[in-house]
């Protein structure tokens, strides 16, 4: 059976009660903490920084994964890495020298993702593809939660997935934004591994259950 990893994005928290909802992802079935920084230069807006992740993995019990929507990401790689990334992610669309930053986030011990906005081919990640340990197709355009999905996802999982099946890695396809229990199942069968839920999960009446239920559907 495959075990697709559930991911809450802690932007949707209610960081007035940052602790609660951490804790309440701790002792879900979720499966990682998806963290969203946004510099306001690479994407329209600014979310929280380093103090904010500093609080965030002292009562983090599961694995940390960091999306940075910034620019020169490069700068920051060290600094997440003590932060408690496990996984960090950076955007195809503001690394220059992606195959550079890819072993220097590996080199710090961390797992590397790279990141697609909505219009980036997945083919572009060909020929580094054994190199990366996450892909995370942009399913709304990066910068805000919220947002609808966008139904071209699907397809870009599956061409994905072929190129990592026929170069024989072993890379991870996320999805992030507007996941919910309507296309969840969906991009399990074209090929996704993890799911990134922001909204879907905090806006419900019980989030607890909402990720045992996402977790439920999506394990095939
Ligand atoms: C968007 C972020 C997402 C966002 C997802 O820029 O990268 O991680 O928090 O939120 P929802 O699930 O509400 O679309
Ligand atoms: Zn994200």
């Amino acid at each position: 059976m495959k075990n697709t990893l559930i991911a809450p994005s802690v932007l949707a928290a209610d960081f007035a009660n940052l602790q609660r909802d951490i804790e309440m992802i701790n002792n879900s079935e979720a499966d990682w903490f998806h963290i969203d920084i946004m510099d306001g230069v690479f994407v329209p807006n600014i979310s929280f920084g380093m103090p904010v992740l500093d609080a965030i993995n002292k009562h983090a019990k599961k694995t940390i994964d960091v999306h940075l929507m910034i620019v020169d990401p490069d700068r920051y790689i060290a600094t997440f890495k003590k932060l408690g990334a496990d996984v960090l992610t950076v955007h195809y669309e503001a690394s220059t020298h992606l195959h550079r930053t890819l072993q220097a986030i590996k080199a710090e011990g961390m797992k590397a993702g790279v990141a697609l906005n909505p219009h980036t081919n997945v083919s572009l990640l060909e020929d580094v593809i054994k190199d990366i340990d996450l892909v995370c197709i942009m399913s709304v355009n990066p910068g805000f939660g919220g947002q609808s999905f966008i139904e071209n996802t699907y397809k870009k999982v599956q061409q994905l997935k072929e190129i990592i099946t026929r170069n024989g890695a072993s890379t991870l396809i996320e999805i992030d934004g507007g996941v919910t229990s309507k296309n969840a199942k969906q991009l399990v069968e074209a090929g996704a591994d993890v799911l990134v839920a922001g909204s879907f999960v905090f806006t419900a009446e019980n989030p607890t259950q909402t990720i045992a239920d996402l977790k439920k559907l999506t394990s095939l």
